[in-house]
């Protein structure tokens, strides 16, 4: 059994500054609010020598697989030349985050009218989402400057991977959540973890500007997407992505938005690897949201991608209920460059696209369900061709929101709201829970119904 991690022969250690996406100015060091210092803009990392050596990545990150130490286990760290360098192994908090599976999805590949149609399946990780990428990250520079505390504003998914990661680190964690607006798997999860969980009366983007002013007055450092150590993990996906597709880039990638971190993330990933010469051309990569928190959506539509339009969000896709996403300019970038598509759509279409993936014996949250029922809408509108091939990311897991899929097959998720006789369309989809007599008899005639049926 491999103990020791390899590394790439001829890969320099991954020396990396702040840049900042506004004025361009580069920093050794970041301030806790992870905005720059002359401009007030975010930051992002950069490695001023990662082309000068580059070695043979692929290989070095193939070979990892077989090897059983814990930074070539985690499916994160695997990509470390691309990460910023620890001083050692051992440093890194994992718990054998990525590693995620690619899924065929033929059933979603029909409906949306594509002949090869793949879920990358991020709610496959430790706890269930996609931060787990970001945080064994931002956790590991979090306890190697020192901090003895973290901290988060979140809908749900941020706080339940910093609140396990800070334990796993011997960190204690401090969590900000929307009262009454997230899911309650989510906030279990931080709380089993051991975090300090405040339950604020506003929404995400209010707990969000607390945090940012809090990190300023006390010693927690901020572990929100807006830290450029989580988009560092988290790019990791389209690493993953690729090596899986044999680093032959997809025609199209689609993420869902809300605060904006992920997108950016794999956008910086599929630059840095075209850059590298990993691969040859870059996927197109579009972002879709709901159409109740579609700040990014109206930033195109009415301001050229110029200038956020902020949005009152509401969704009961609850992790991306944000009217005001942080990383909107980095995500708007990444747009332009690989000449991706944003688009929003409804309730309704989420529930009937998440459905749908769960009808594949995949499942997912609803937030993540947003990524078919927009790319029915980009091969509506043609902006994917027919022959394209399409790869979605799914976010969250199936088991982060249960109260969604109750309220969904047994009627209840649309009642009272302005959809209500539109989800008479979705009917046909429900599988509500049986309550039945203790009888043969009674449970031979509900087979027999669903049979017809
Ligand atoms: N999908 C899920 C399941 C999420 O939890 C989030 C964000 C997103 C998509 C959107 O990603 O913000 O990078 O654009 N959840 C954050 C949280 C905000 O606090 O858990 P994004």
């Amino acid at each position: 059994m491999t103990t020791v991690s390899t590394s790439a022969p001829g890969v320099r250690p991954t020396a990396f500054r702040f840049r900042c996406i506004g004025c361009g100015n580069l920093s050794d060091d970041a301030s806790q609010n992870f905005r720059c210092v002359n401009c007030g803009d975010l930051l992002e990392i950069t490695y001023p020598h990662l082309k000068e050596k580059v070695g043979d990545l692929k290989s070095t990150w193939r070979q990892r697989r077989v090897s059983q130490a814990a930074v070539d286990l985690s499916g994160v760290w695997r990509f470390r030349e691309l990460l910023p360098a620890l001083e050692n192994d051992d440093q890194a908090i994992t718990l054998r985050e990525g590693n995620t599976p690619l899924y065929e999805l033929p059933q979603c590949a029909r409906i949306a009218g594509v002949p090869r149609l793949l879920a990358k399946h991020q709610g496959m990780n430790p706890t269930g989402s996609f931060k787990d990428a970001g945080m064994t990250v931002a956790a590991t520079f979090a306890r190697r400057a020192g901090f003895r505390w973290v901290a988060c504003a979140s809908t749900g998914n941020t706080s339940a991977s910093m609140a396990a990661y800070a334990a796993r680190g011997g960190l204690r964690s401090l969590v900000l959540v929307p009262e009454g607006k997230i899911s309650w798997s989510k906030l279990s999860q931080a709380l089993d973890y051991g975090a300090v969980t405040c339950q604020l009366r506003t929404d995400f983007d209010g707990c969000l500007k607390l945090l940012q002013e809090l990190v300023l007055r006390a010693p927690v450092y901020q572990l929100n997407s807006i830290n450029p150590f989580r988009l560092e993990g988290q790019k990791t996906l389209a690493l993953e992505l690729l090596e899986q597709l044999d680093w032959q880039a997809p025609d199209h990638i689609v993420v869902p938005g809300g605060n904006l971190g992920n997108s950016s993330a794999i956008g910086k990933a599929l630059l840095e690897m075209r850059d590298l010469g990993l691969i040859s051309r870059l996927p197109k990569l579009s972002v879709i949201q709901a159409e109740g928190a579609n700040a990014l959506v109206r930033t195109f539509r009415e301001a050229a991608g110029k200038r956020l339009i902020s949005v009152h969000a509401e969704t009961r896709a609850t992790a991306i209920q944000i009217g005001n996403p942080a990383s909107w300019k980095k995500a708007a970038h990444i747009l332009e460059a690989t000449e991706g598509a944003c688009e929003q759509v409804t309730e309704i279409e989420i529930a009937q696209a998440k459905a749908e993936i769960g009808a594949e014996g995949i499942g997912c949250e609803p937030a993540s369900a947003v990524t078919l029922a927009g790319l029915k809408k980009l091969v509506e509108q043609g902006f994917v061709k027919p022959e394209e091939s399409v790869v979605l990311v799914l976010t969250g897991n199936l088991l982060k929101d249960p109260d969604y899929i109750m309220d969904f097959h047994r009627g209840d998720l649309f009642k009272g709201t302005r959809d209500e006789s539109a989800a008479d369309a979705l009917k046909d989809m429900r599988r509500p829970p049986i309550v039945l007599d203790a009888t043969l008899d009674a449970v031979i005639q509900a087979l027999e119904r669903a049979e017809k049926t």
